[in-house]
């Protein structure tokens, strides 16, 4: 099967109540780990390359990796630009045939973002690719933020309504107190709902995306950790919450954090206990099994999204 839009992914989505996994590839072990666990729990999936995942593995090797597992699979599969931060990059993947690009302006004021965001909403429409948009800040949240705090940081269900109709885009990123990496919340981890509630009465149908979704299992932590480097302050976001944005408007999560966690644990604990190994099969290999097995938890406990080919 051929590459696939996000735009019916979504539409079953939102009516039936789950979210679509959009995960981070960087290489091989990577891709074939998550595509492994889709084709187990019968799931659809995203795979997402960022620009630091282009560097790293060239764009060309990334696209033909994601071109072996449409042969390998009948997956929906949709490849998607994470976080393109000008024109440019996104006009390169749509021209190199990623499905779904996501363009980033949440740095700019909010007239930029429009501008900017609609640009690349023109040129990706008329190639048939879909577009990402962000509004907001992500940024971790202390405990003891009060509400015109929040409202700066977080997005504005009615300025989210006026961006979409200002520039076309087709699925939405907003702040509600998710944020990247393994550190999200200073205290006691908190989403606000009633602000995704009201995102999804003003935008009714319209695929809500939550980026920085990483849940970051203390188990993976302490198994890092007990193999060498401690990982800073890890704490993610409670897997209940996500499952219950699942239910409303959100229908795209974004998961990188985890991966690299469940990844790393597992070679460090290969490592660790074969000091002499130095076969990267050895390692590279349950590295992609805790990938597969991370992934398939998800998709099963978190996205709802298993069994909905
Ligand atoms: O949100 C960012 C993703 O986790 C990708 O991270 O820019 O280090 O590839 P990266
Ligand atoms: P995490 O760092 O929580 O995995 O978020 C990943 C992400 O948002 C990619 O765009
Ligand atoms: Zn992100």
């Amino acid at each position: 099967m051929p590459l696939v839009s996000t735009k019916e992914m979504f539409e079953k989505a939102y009516a039936g109540g789950y979210a679509i996994g959009a995960f981070n590839v960087n290489d091989m072990e990577i891709i074939q780990g998550i595509v492994d666990a889709a084709k187990v729990e019968q799931a659809p999936l995203i795979l997402q390359v960022s620009a630091g995942a282009r560097k790293y593995a060239k764009p060309v090797y990334l696209t033909k990796l994601v071109e072996a597992a449409l042969i390998d699979t009948d997956l929906p599969i949709a490849l998607h630009l994470d976080h393109g931060d000008d024109f440019e990059i996104c006009k390169d993947c749509i021209d190199s045939g990623f499905t779904s690009v996501m363009i980033d302006g949440s740095k700019h004021p909010f007239e930029k973002n429009v501008e900017l965001t609609a640009r690349v909403v023109e040129y990706a429409h008329k190639h048939g690719v879909v577009v990402e948009g962000e509004l907001g800040r992500l940024a971790g949240v202390e405990d003891d933020v009060n509400v015109s705090e929040k409202d700066a940081l977080f997005t504005d269900p009615v300025e989210a309504a006026e961006f979409v109709r200002l520039t076309g885009v087709d699925s939405l990123a907003i702040a509600i107190g998710t944020s990247h990496g393994a550190y999200k919340f200073k205290g006691t981890p908190y989403l606000d709902f009633g602000r995704l509630q009201r995102v999804g009465e003003l935008l009714p149908n319209f695929p809500i995306v939550l980026h920085g979704a990483s849940s970051v299992p203390q188990a993976f932590v302490e198994k890092c950790n007990s193999f060498g480097g401690a990982i800073p302050g890890a704490q993610g976001v409670p897997e209940d919450m996500l499952r219950k944005a699942a239910t409303m408007a959100v229908c795209k999560i974004n998961i990188d954090t985890d991966l690299r966690l469940a990844m790393t644990a597992s070679i460090r604990e290969v490592l660790a206990n074969n000091p002499a190994e130095f076969d990267p099969r050895k390692y590279l290999g349950p590295g992609r099994e805790a990938i597969q097995a991370m992934v398939q938890h998800k998709i099963k406990n978190v996205l709802g999204c298993n069994n909905k080919i």
